[in-house]
């Protein structure tokens, strides 16, 4: 089985790096490969490389992630996260292959408190989430047979997260404040990959399966709450901090303007991927607890 893979090097993209190479051969590329071109801001590149390679499986980890900048570069989000995406799922039409690709909770307006389910409305509240959203509706007007998997929250151990700049800043600020109004669940992009490879194989056995689906670690905490965890974590390590866990100061999100507006609301009910694929996603705190063994130890 052939496997194309598209933004290799992202959180993600480096998962499925690992996590896809048992399926088959894979072809991992970045928007500065050579032999074949995997620049999502080339279209015309990007479907001859589908041509060339005619993969069973194309998997979309590139993205225009800058959710802040979206706002100035709309343009560039929306070639990127929507026009590139209907290349994609045009190119995996004509070839008959599956269209696996990721897409976000900020389709959503971020209301309310329970978990949004696949076939709850959208209405983004910014640039990225309106470029993520068009991707989506690209692919699903294709016909092409493909897996969407919305995700929240993604971290990796490699480069930088947020657990990463709260253990820097509690080592070196006298003080902490991290906003206590937004929800959601820590998702790992090794827990994504992972799923990601067992829903491929699911899929080509049985093509019914192709849809939207959610998919993020189970539970739910706030950006206070997750920082004050990976602080608990750290000085259970013996790690000195000037800001221990318990002075981790909450404030709202009003307190803490950013270019793009985020949901409040970012829970995502993943029933319907569990039942599915017959998957059991795990708390969101056993994969942030592994991903801070792995930075503490270093
Ligand atoms: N991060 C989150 O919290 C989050 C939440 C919900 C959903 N998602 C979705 O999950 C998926 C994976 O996200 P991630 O966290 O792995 O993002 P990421 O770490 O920012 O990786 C995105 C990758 O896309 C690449 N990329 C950007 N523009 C490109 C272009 N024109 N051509 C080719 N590659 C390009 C980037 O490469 P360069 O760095 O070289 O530009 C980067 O390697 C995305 O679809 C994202 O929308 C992420």
């Amino acid at each position: 089985m052939k496997i194309l893979l598209l933004g290799k090097n992202g959180q993600v993209g480096w998962e499925l790096q690992r996590s896809l190479v048992p399926l088959g051969h894979v072809l991992a590329l970045d928007s500065k490969s050579t032999d074949y071109c995997g620049d999502l801001q080339d279209l015309n590149g990007l479907a001859a490389t589908v041509q060339r390679f005619a993969p069973d499986v194309i998997v979309n980890a590139a993205a225009y992630t800058a959710v802040d900048k979206a706002e100035s570069e709309p343009e560039q989000a929306m070639r990127v996260n929507a026009e590139a995406v209907a290349v994609l799922a045009s190119e995996a039409k004509k070839l008959g292959s599956l269209l696996v690709h990721y897409s976000t909770d900020y389709v959503f307006a971020g209301d309310g408190q329970q978990p949004w389910c696949e076939d709850d409305s959208v209405a983004p509240l910014n640039q990225y989430g309106a470029s993520k959203l068009a991707g989506e509706q690209a692919i699903q007007a294709s016909g092409c047979q493909h897996v969407i998997l919305r995700t929240s929250w993604v971290y990796a151990a490699r480069g930088n997260n947020f657990a990463k700049t709260m253990l820097r800043l509690a080592r070196e600020r006298d003080s902490l404040s991290v906003i206590a109004d937004q929800f959601g669940a820590p998702t790992g992009a090794e827990l994504l990959a992972d799923v990601s490879a067992h829903v491929i194989r699911s899929t080509l056995k049985q093509p019914q399966l192709s849809g939207l689906y959610h998919l993020a670690a189970s539970g739910d905490t706030n950006w206070h709450a997750y920082a004050r965890f990976v602080l608990e974590h750290a000085q259970a390590a013996g790690v000195d901090l000037k800001v221990p866990s318990g002075l981790v100061a909450a404030i709202p999100s009003s307190a803490y303007p950013t270019p793009a507006k985020r949901p409040n609301n970012s829970r995502l009910n993943t029933q319907k991927l569990q039942k599915a694929f017959a998957l059991s996603l795990p708390a969101w705190q056993i994969g942030v607890a592994r991903m801070l063994t792995e930075i503490l130890e270093k």
